[in-house]
């Protein structure tokens, strides 16, 4: 596989978060709270990653100058948080989300907190990626039938630097055969795992 993993070291979680970075999270957060307590039928496929790490290892990137360029996409949104912190930054950032009713609300709170950061309901998984179909079997928590948005956003996978993905355990290496397969050159995906923190991995072809 052409990714190379970069160390994510320990001074991350010291990093200031970014201007308003809180506030969209303390948004958003109110937000998840009153939709989980009102909605009856539960997206089994929803839970929602650390945002303040996420920010913080966002800093991290950009003070270590590793992005090659402004495009971020992240895959399975939920409520867009990831989407919206990066579009603080100044990325052109979209989140891709199945779920109407997650798209729905990222929506809502993008609005809330005045994010230029847009979603796209549909699949992020590509059509016709070599070998996937043979592993597609393995994963129970993504959607693999559906067909993907990137006509309908403009952009194609190799046109984003930054994916940003909260796999269920296990599931990961799915995302990453998609990402080896279809990322530019230089390009990251980064990933939360839980009580394991944050990963990032780097296109190298
Ligand atoms: C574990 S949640 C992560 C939510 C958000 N990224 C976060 O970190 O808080 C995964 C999300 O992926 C969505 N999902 C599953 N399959 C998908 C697919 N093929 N395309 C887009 N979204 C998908 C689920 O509905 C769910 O909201």
């Amino acid at each position: 596989m052409p990714l190379q993993s970069i160390p994510l070291d320990g001074s991350i979680k010291t990093l200031a978060y970014a201007d308003q970075a809180e506030d969209l999270i303390d948004t958003a957060n109110e937000a998840i709270e009153t939709f989980m307590l009102a909605d009856l039928e539960v997206i089994e496929n929803f839970v929602t990653c650390d945002f303040h790490l996420l920010d913080q290892t966002m800093s991290w990137i950009h003070g270590n100058h590793l992005l090659t360029g402004n495009r971020f996409c992240e895959w399975g949104a939920g409520f867009g948080v990831a989407t919206m912190l990066a579009a603080l930054r100044g990325m052109q950032a979209v989140g891709i989300e199945i779920e109407p009713r997650l798209v729905h609300q990222a929506e809502e709170v993008a609005q809330r907190v005045g994010s230029s950061a847009r979603f796209f309901q549909g699949s992020f998984v590509p059509r016709d990626v070599e070998g996937l179909a043979e592993i597609a079997g393995e994963v129970k928590n993504v959607e693999t039938e559906e067909g993907d948005v990137y006509d309908e956003i403009g952009w194609e996978i190799d046109e984003f630097d930054l994916v940003f993905m909260f796999p269920w355990p296990g599931e990961e290496s799915f995302f990453e055969h998609i990402f080896a397969a279809c990322a530019a050159d230089g390009a990251l995906l980064l990933s939360y795992h839980g009580r394991e923190g944050m990963r990032l991995l780097r296109q190298e072809r």
